[in-house]
């Protein structure tokens, strides 16, 4: 099986790539060869790469800056994966496509089921629900995964922008009352992988059991605050000299941000463990083994020091 994947410089595409690598044929283009701001060049790019599965991580996630760049996360969230998915559904070639909690409002105090209404409050959660409707509406095989606050010992997220300030600083102040569930792009990587390789060669099959449409993260709920403290408790203990030692607990209201983020992102992972028989990690797990991560790149390179 030939896989089209893109983003594999991202997070979640640097996850995936070595363990995609190392069981089937896999193209990965740059952002140059394959740039999904230029929606008019896929299809050709598409022709020449015959993918017999596309896997479609690669995203426009700058939450904030795109309230103000709407255009270009339409197009690169909605329209490129719309193009795709046509694409996809006119040669019967499987589609994968990632998206966000973000779809959500984040009101209701329930963990979201895969079948729940979406009602982004942000730009960039409008834009990946548009992704996702193009998606689903082309008409070929697909399954849309839903993720959620996702970190990886590389990349610019949460986990390494606490690590940063902590360094710098002698206290940190974080919101308490948004909760999710922190999630690697490991434990995404290891599930989708699991996933492929049970549906063998009926992908079609597999996705529609799935019914289109799947919620992956780690297991347990934390907010930002209680993620920040297990951050900064587990970088101590590994040796990392940090200036602050102390996580102090503020609202939504104390932190205005541009985009509005849902109070409540936590994704219901029955459809994960009923369809596919997965029950990932809870997050302070997944995130002992992050820190491990962390630490050990930390020590290879001259630029990061712990
Ligand atoms: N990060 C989160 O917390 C989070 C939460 C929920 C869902 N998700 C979803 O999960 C997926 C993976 O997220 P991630 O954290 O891995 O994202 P990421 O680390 O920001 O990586 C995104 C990738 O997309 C590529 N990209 C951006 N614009 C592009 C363009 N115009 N043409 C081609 N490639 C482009 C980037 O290329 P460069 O390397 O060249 O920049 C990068 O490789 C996304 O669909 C995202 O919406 C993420």
């Amino acid at each position: 099986m030939r896989i089209l994947l893109t983003g594999a410089a991202g997070q979640v595409g640097g996850a995936l790539r070595p363990l995609l690598q190392g069981r089937y044929e896999v193209i990965v283009p740059s952002r140059e060869q394959f740039d999904l701001s230029a929606p008019e060049a896929i299809t050709g790019k598409l022709d020449e790469f015959e993918p017999d599965l596309i896997v479609n991580p690669a995203a426009y996630t700058s939450v904030d800056k795109a309230e103000n760049e709407a255009a270009l996360a339409f197009l690169v969230n909605g329209e490129a994966p719309s193009v795709m998915a046509a694409w996809a559904a006119g040669h019967g070639v499987p589609m994968v496509h990632f998206s966000t909690d973000y779809v959500f409002d984040g009101k209701s105090r329930d963990l979201w089921r895969e079948d729940d209404p979406t009602a982004p409050l942000s730009v960039y959660g409008a834009s990946k629900l548009a992704g996702e409707i193009a998606v689903r509406s082309a008409g070929g095989p697909h399954l849309i995964i839903r993720t959620a606050w996702v970190y990886a010992a590389q990349g610019a997220n949460f986990m390494r922008t606490m690590i940063r300030i902590a360094k710098e600083r002698d206290t940190l102040r974080v919101v308490a009352d948004q909760f999710g569930a922190p999630t690697t792009a490991a434990t995404i990587a290891s599930a989708f992988t699991q996933i492929l390789e049970q549906a063998d060669s009926d992908l079609s099959g597999s996705f529609a059991r799935a019914k289109g449409v799947l919620h992956l993260t780690n297991s347990g709920s934390a907010s930002w605050f209680d993620f920040a403290r297990a951050i900064i408790a587990g970088a101590q203990s590994r040796g990392v000299k940090l200036k602050a030692t102390e996580v102090i607990p503020i609202a939504t209201s104390d932190y205005p941000t541009r985009a509005a983020r849902p109070a409540n992102s936590q994704l219901h992972l029955q459809r994960l463990k009923e369809v596919y028989g997965i029950k990932t990690a809870v997050w302070q797990d997944a995130l002992d083994d992050e820190l491990d991560a962390y630490v050990v790149q930390g020590q290879r390179t001259l630029h990061e020091p712990l």
